[in-house]
């Protein structure tokens, strides 16, 4: 089947634009064979044009004019790359109102304006393709659509953020603290110059509101996932976790809850958690995303690969370009709905508090060093009915921080995090205990 080129405008000529140029100058014909046309890039709109970005543009039109781009009648398919909110969702709109199909990478602006931008498709009958915003090159959105689309999902964990699993990873390797790594990582390029929406949670808040909209039919609820960075994490909580088996994750987390009357709720959290070293997510090391999702029918499922950069991102947005382009070919845009639910079927659903999780804890008290001290901790978490499993002491982790507290290293029974809570406000009130305890979830189930 050959046949007329399907013309896409390239809005963004940064470095996933780049890739994007060069998987469809490189991968032209295998690109061709497989969708039996080719794809054309009509033109690029990039507020800098004058920038060599190393790759040829023969035939290419090259401004900065993106308004005109949207409209031009050659443009097919908008690949929005911009970033950010406003213009990001400016554009996103307006393509979608001149009929145009998009393709982004956009997780922040998904997971904000989704609701808005998926509804404004559905009426114009028109694609909104977003397989780049989550876990770069992984095909993880077309599985959760497609190939998982016979289950019921259960749960799903991921390490979603390449920038935080780089940090913690040279944390481990070289014991350093978090800001040491930090900085070196943003003398290399591995860190932007503003880290925080990767090291505060925030990127892989938004990769979860996606996924778990995904999953559960939930409608899009950003704002209300709990989320927690890495700031916090000490090369002490690596090390003594280390030593009994675990290893610490910046994991997004989500599960199915099904009350005894068949109500729905989703449990929807970032923050660092603690895994079993022996858990193949542990083992997702350096700057590499995963991503494990059980269902009732499959059961468990793991997907690995590049979260970010120039090419595997690239490699996500040409497959969503392709497929597209397929449905133009076909006149029938909307095969599969874009949060795989249909728009009738994706409901606000309540989240499960953080108080009513169930789990194991690591906790870090700073206490002075007196006696019966530990006995006063533990006594108010037993008056909390929390029962303690271990308590590290070993000689490094007894050092004394300045002004002569030291750490106390629990490891809790599994208890309920409004009981923890409660009890640790208790202990971080005593007058021996000198700094706010320290919390890490243990997820032992990964
Ligand atoms: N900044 C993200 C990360 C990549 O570090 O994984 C883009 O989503």
């Amino acid at each position: 089947m050959a046949g007329d080129a399907v013309g896409v405008g390239l809005i963004g000529f940064g470095t996933i634009g780049t890739g994007v140029v060069k998987v469809l100058q490189r991968n032209e014909s295998v690109l061709s064979e497989r969708l039996g046309f080719p794809l054309r890039l009509v033109r690029i709109a990039d507020l800098d044009t004058r920038r060599d970005r190393g790759v040829p543009l023969d035939g290419v039109r090259f401004d900065d004019d993106s308004d005109a781009l949207i409209d031009d009648p050659e443009v097919s398919i908008v690949v929005e790359l911009v970033g950010g909110y406003d213009a990001a969702r400016r554009l996103t709109l307006r393509a979608i109102d001149r009929g145009k199909h998009v393709v982004t990478a956009n997780k922040a602006l998904l997971a904000l304006h989704g609701n808005e931008i998926f509804d404004a498709a559905a009426r114009k009958g028109v694609d909104v393709a977003f397989e780049a915003s989550v876990g770069g090159g992984i095909p993880i959105l077309r599985s959760m659509r497609e190939g998982l689309s016979a289950n019921r999902i259960d749960s799903l964990h991921g390490i979603m953020n390449g920038t935080t699993n780089y940090v913690l990873t040279e944390m481990e390797e070289t014991g350093e603290p978090f800001e040491a790594v930090l900085k070196r990582a943003q003398d290399l390029g591995y860190a932007e110059a503003d880290p925080s929406f990767d090291v505060d949670g925030v990127d892989a808040a938004h990769k979860l509101t996606l996924l778990t909209a995904m999953a559960f039919g939930a409608e899009l609820t950003f704002k209300e996932i709990p989320t927690e960075g890495i700031r916090g994490v000490t090369p002490l909580d690596i090390e003594v976790t280390r030593d009994l088996g675990y290893r610490i994750k910046l994991l997004g987390i989500a599960k199915l809850h099904v009350g005894e009357d068949g109500g729905e709720r989703i449990e929807a959290r970032v923050h660092p958690t603690l895994i079993p070293a022996s858990s193949l997510l542990a083992k997702v090391d350096g700057a590499m995303n995963a991503i494990a999702v059980h269902g009732n029918a499959v059961g468990p499922t793991l997907f690995y690969g590049a979260g970010a950069g120039e090419m595997p991102t690239a490699s996500a947005v040409v497959a969503d370009l392709m497929e597209i382009a397929r449905e133009i070919r076909r006149g029938q845009a909307g095969r599969v709905a874009p949060l795989s639910y249909v728009p009738d079927h994706l409901r606000p659903k309540p989240l499960v508090p953080l108080a009513e999780l169930h789990g194991r804890c690591y906790l870090v008290f700073t206490a002075l060093d007196h006696p019966g001290v530990l006995a006063r901790i533990a006594g108010e978490l037993g008056d909390h009915g929390i029962g303690i499993q271990s308590v590290v002491q070993k000689g490094e982790v007894a050092q004394k921080e300045q002004g002569g507290s030291v750490p106390v290293v629990v490891f809790t029974h599994p208890a309920r995090e409004g009981a923890v809570r409660q009890a640790l406000e208790r202990i971080d009130g005593l007058p021996e205990v000198t700094a706010p305890t320290r919390l890490i979830r243990i997820e032992e189930g990964v």
